[in-house]
């Protein structure tokens, strides 16, 4: 179907639990970024504004550090009507350029989250007792937010943060945008554990937007299984 922009996305009701949205930008070969970390942009203007109305539709915007270094995104609503939600960036050994636009700009707040030990909370700063592997469980990173008051949540990437997420059964749904190329190397964007048998894949139920300019999004809803 082809894509409306006057349709209703995002989360409209967080309930009670978190409300956990994940987008991803790739290549029709999977690639988010090309070996030597360039992403911007892969999808085109269509897709871009859909990130934004997602953005605009939250309360807080997650992604992980990598990202803030590769790209350094301002992780703002800019191209459609709404506020910016608050930037949480998964930080767990405080790697994050001080310089770093999020950190600058003042158009939103910034909170940086942090493992226990590394720092002290604070009000733009959360810690978490790091797993053995070092990561930040994704539902700890989500309850802590949520105590915070942001229940609505877009997890903006990268792939290290989104497939943390998606691994460990929290999002809700997931926003693939397709732009028609091919990288043919490059990060993929989502790496979970192996499967053997095309049984173990997932497969939940999606629908598919073709956006003006080529692009096609597929929303995923993760809670149900076609
Ligand atoms: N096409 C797209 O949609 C898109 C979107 C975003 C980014 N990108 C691209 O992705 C690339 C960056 O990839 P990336 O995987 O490095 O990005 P990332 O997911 O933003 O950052 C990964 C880092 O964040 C920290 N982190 C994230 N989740 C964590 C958790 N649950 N627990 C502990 N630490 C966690 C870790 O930091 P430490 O290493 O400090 O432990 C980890 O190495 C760039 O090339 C960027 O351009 C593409």
């Amino acid at each position: 179907m082809r894509y409306n922009p006057d349709l209703p996305f995002g989360i409209i009701d967080p309930g009670i639990a978190p409300r956990v949205i994940g987008q991803v930008g790739q290549t029709l070969d999977g690639r988010v970024a090309t070996p030597t970390g360039r992403s911007l942009y892969i999808n085109g203007q269509c897709a871009l504004a859909h990130l934004h109305r997602l953005r605009a539709g939250v309360d807080a915007v997650v992604v992980g550090v990598g990202t803030i270094i590769a790209d350094d995104p301002r992780l703002t609503v800019r191209l459609c009507d709404g506020a910016s939600p608050a930037r949480v960036v998964i930080d767990p050994n405080g790697r994050i350029p001080p310089d770093a636009r999020c950190l600058k700009d003042g158009v939103a707040r910034t909170l940086l989250l942090n493992r226990q030990g590394h720092a002290e909370s604070g009000e733009n700063r959360i810690t978490i007792p790091a797993a053995p592997d070092g990561r930040l469980a994704p539902a700890a990173v989500l309850a802590a937010l949520a105590r915070r008051g942001f229940r609505r949540i877009l997890i903006e990437g990268g792939p290290t943060t989104l497939s943390h997420f998606l691994q460990e059964g929290v999002m809700d749904e997931l926003h693939i945008m397709v732009a028609p190329k091919i990288f043919g190397s490059g990060r993929a964007g989502i790496s979970l554990p192996p499967i053997d048998t095309l049984e173990e894949a997932l497969v939940p139920a999606a629908q598919s937007y073709l956006f003006e300019d080529g692009d096609v999004l597929f929303q995923c809803d993760l809670t149900r299984k076609r």
